[in-house]
């Protein structure tokens, strides 16, 4: 019985979620409040290269403070000393 109720719980929420993020997404970009990042620190795995390298730029311009993780150490130097000739805060 526990069993039943939680994936019951569990099934709910997963559509209530769905619903939500329907017509969150019928609003333009930028119509909504974005959550506040400024002073956040935040963590971005891969920020070595490509994505994650872009995605610690982007989170940088919304002032927030990043942890770069990655494997490839040289890459990820590179990723710190962009972010921090931009002014941002990295470690
Ligand atoms: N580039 C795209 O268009 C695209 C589209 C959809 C999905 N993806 C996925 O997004 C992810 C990143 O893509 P990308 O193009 O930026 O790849 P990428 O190879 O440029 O970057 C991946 C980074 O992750 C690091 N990494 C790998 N294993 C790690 C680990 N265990 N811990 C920490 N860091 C680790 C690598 O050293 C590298 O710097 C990949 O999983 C890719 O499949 C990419």
């Amino acid at each position: 019985m526990e069993d039943f109720l939680e994936s019951l719980f569990v099934t709910l929420k997963a559509i209530l979620l769905l619903i939500l993020s329907t017509i969150r997404n019928l609003f333009p970009t930028g119509f909504l409040p974005r959550k506040d990042v400024r002073g956040q620190t935040v963590l971005i795995t891969g920020s070595g290269s490509g994505l994650g390298r872009l995605m610690s730029y982007e989170f940088g311009k919304l002032g927030a403070r990043i942890v770069l993780w990655d494997i490839n150490e040289g890459g990820n130097l590179e990723t710190l000393k962009e972010l921090e000739s931009r002014g941002v805060e990295g470690v």
